[in-house]
């Protein structure tokens, strides 16, 4: 297994190009924040490391239950066993609607959709529990019950929303695909967890393009017969084929005489899974990690609340697709267990013209941005005058998630976009974790560009050596948790033994959660995430393993091997480089790249496709056949003349012709 990579962990240890200023909270915004300074966060978080029991017991008050929990929680790092809120009785999509129908909210938008050629629909909470009822009846209806998984494929359109309410409203797990994959890796994730419905859509759209769901669908189902039913959503009114039988129409569905009756929510067990999410890691085939109800939901409405400090009269905008647990968290669970207004906007930044988020800021009086550095350097470098074509008043909140954020951007966002007076959340989680672990509160934190700040309530970040001991300030080392906090994951789909859980996230360091990134304390306890020190890309914010792109680079018939590595790359963060060895004697063909590129588009998505491919007639191994990356590494990213010792390479030529042959 490849796994913990110290050459690859001191090369993230990047110097960045350290802004020193610091920028407090205003003081304006500290006065009506939830949490209201240093003082206030230095308390609540010593009893919620101190106290847990006490301290989640009190929190967990932030969602409806059914019947109170008998134990906080039950964990064990080393089994890994790991339960919160035991014997507690929820139901997840009741605590984002229903719970809202009772007061003022009733009437308050839940949702409003921005689609890409800029139409608006909104829906209050009286209307998305509609919806979802009628959706949740639908799905009855076919036979779908509570531990089914129904797998969901479609672009940023409210059904999305809507479909994966209605499973937790019935109690099923959903697993929702991104739109932008293949349909052969929607083939993998609908078949490694046993879905039999999938909701889908015509096709898809963004930026001015469409994208083919339903066709795709088909071809992920066609040698996969246990799928049943298929329901497609008409976004586009594209022609597209309906097998009898298996497939019917969603407005179709919803309209049959029947489908008003109120659908009483399944009363789920805390401990019940709430949803899977296929997502990469340093080996093998993505692995659908488990999230449940109970401690999911509070964690992500808790986060959501104090980190985005989120009031009833704000808007909420997250770029996040709900493809990803970003989406997952804080466009679904989080703010609507708020009762927040969330928009939710189908397009991309650049589209029709890159102003497009400001647009949107404006148009609807957005208060608060959630989005990912990837996005803020793309528009940056379009420069300042679209941003200042709007006035964006109504902002008061900035967030960014997904990679680390450099100054330069860091500093672009505070300034051009937060005109200099918006706290910004710099907010570090994975999927894994269910929600924000590491984050800057905006009413108490002073932010340092580049830094992720301090460890949310009840999370015991730790940075380790190599050697597993805690690394002194500055030092740098692994990232990795102690003690669980209710959003962590409970398992990967098809593991119920815990097996892979365990190798995947407790083995490294025995009794800790294994993060996968690199991080550095400084001497103030700010903590600074320097990006994986796996085998995991962080491509425009996309998480990518290295081995299912090889992989697909290998599954051409004239590639003999491949190996994939990161190169830093100014607006995607990281780029894909791949090295690659054709079958024996094999010439170079014309126009190669393009068809291997092509090959992980379809295998992948057009996401994973490598930025550059270089052909080579060997790869650096060790005389045991491991190929070494680090070599790699340095000659994508362009560090050649300090390749270090090359002497235990069974073949020390290759690294010659590589250096010459770089891209
Ligand atoms: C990276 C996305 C630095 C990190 C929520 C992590 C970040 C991986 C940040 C998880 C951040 C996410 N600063 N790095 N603020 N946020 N990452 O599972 O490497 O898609 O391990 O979850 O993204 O990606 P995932």
């Amino acid at each position: 297994m490849r796994q913990k990579n110290p050459e690859k962990m001191a090369e993230t240890i990047k110097v960045l190009t350290e802004e020193k200023r610091l920028f407090p909270p205003p003081q304006e915004f500290k006065e009506s924040a939830h949490i209201k300074g240093m003082e206030e966060y230095t308390a609540l978080y010593k009893e919620s490391v101190e106290d847990p029991e006490g301290f989640w017991d009190r929190m967990a008050g932030i969602v409806d239950w059914t019947k109170k929990w008998d134990k906080v929680f039950e964990c064990d790092f080393e089994k890994p066993e790991i339960k919160w809120f035991l014997g507690g009785r929820l139901n997840a999509a009741y605590n984002c609607i229903d719970r809202h129908l009772k007061g003022f909210r009733r009437n308050k938008a839940a949702l409003i959709w921005e689609s890409d050629e800029g139409e608006v629909k909104t829906y209050t909470y009286q209307q998305l529990s509609r919806e979802v009822n009628r959706f949740a009846n639908v799905l009855k209806k076919k036979g779908a019950t509570k531990g089914d998984r129904i797998t969901i494929y479609l672009s940023m359109i409210p059904e999305l929303v809507i479909a994966a309410l209605a499973c937790a409203r019935i109690g099923a797990i959903h697993n929702v695909v991104f739109g932008g994959f293949s349909s052969a890796s929607l083939r993998e994730r609908i078949s490694d967890c046993a879905s039999n419905l999938v909701i889908t859509a015509d096709e898809g759209v963004r930026g001015g393009k469409s994208v083919p769901l339903k066709r795709n669908t088909d071809e992920a189902i066609a040698d996969y017969p246990c799928v049943e039913n298929v329901i497609v959503v008409k976004r586009t009114g594209a022609g597209v084929s309906m097998t009898e039988g298996r497939d019917t129409w969603w407005h179709e569905e919803i309209s049959e005489p029947d489908i008003e009756e109120i659908s009483e929510p399944e009363e789920m067990d805390s401990e019940d899974p709430l949803f899977i999410l296929y997502t990469s890691g340093s080996t093998g085939k993505p692995k659908g990690v488990l999230h449940t109800t109970g401690g999911y939901l509070v964690y992500t409405a808790l986060s959501f609340k104090w980190i985005f400090d989120y009031k009833d009269e704000d808007i909420f905008f997250c770029t996040a697709d709900i493809g990803w647990i970003t989406g997952h968290s804080y466009v679904i669970y989080g703010p609507l267990a708020c009762g927040a207004t969330c928009l939710i906007f189908e397009g991309t930044p650049t589209y029709p013209e890159p102003d497009r988020f400001w647009e949107i800021v404006d148009k609807h009086r957005v208060n608060i941005l959630y989005t990912a550095p990837t996005a803020i350097r793309a528009l940056m470098r379009y420069g300042d005058e679209w941003v200042k074509k709007h006035s964006l008043a109504s902002l008061r909140l900035l967030g960014t998630v997904g990679e680390p954020i450099n100054p330069k951007a860091w500093m672009w966002y505070h300034e051009v976009v937060g005109k200099g007076r918006l706290p910004i959340v710099d907010t570090w989680w994975q999927t894994e974790t269910g929600g924000i672990l590491i984050t800057p509160l905006p009413g108490a934190t002073t932010l340092k560009p580049g830094s992720a700040g301090r460890p949310f309530f009840g999370v015991k970040p730790l940075v380790l050596t190599k050697e597993g001991k805690e690394a002194g300030s500055n030092e740098g080392g692994y990232l990795v948790i102690e003690d669980s906090w209710p959003g962590i994951l409970r398992g990967t789909y098809g593991d119920p033994e815990k097996k892979r859980m365990k190798e995947l996230y407790f083995s490294h360091f025995p009794g800790l959660f294994f993060t996968g990134d690199g991080a550095r304390i400084d001497g103030d306890g700010d903590y600074w995430l320097m990006g994986r020190i796996d085998d995991v890309l962080n491509v425009s914010g996309h998480r990518l393993g290295t081995a299912e792109i090889e992989s697909a680079l290998a599954s051409h018939l004239d590639v003999s091997e491949a190996a994939v590595v990161g190169y830093p790359h100014e607006v995607k963060g990281e780029g894909i480089y791949a090295f690659v060895v054709l079958r024996e004697g094999m010439e170079v063909p014309g126009g190669f790249e393009k068809t291997l590129g092509g090959q992980v588009k379809k295998v992948i998505s057009p996401i994973a496709r490598p930025d550059k491919i270089q052909f080579t007639t060997g790869l650096p191994k060790t005389r045991s056949g491991k190929i070494m990356r680090r070599i790699l590494r340095k000659i994508a990213g362009g560090r050649t003349e300090d390749l270090g010792d090359v002497s235990t390479l069974a073949d020390p030529s290759v690294v010659d012709e590589l250096v010459k042959g770089r891209k």
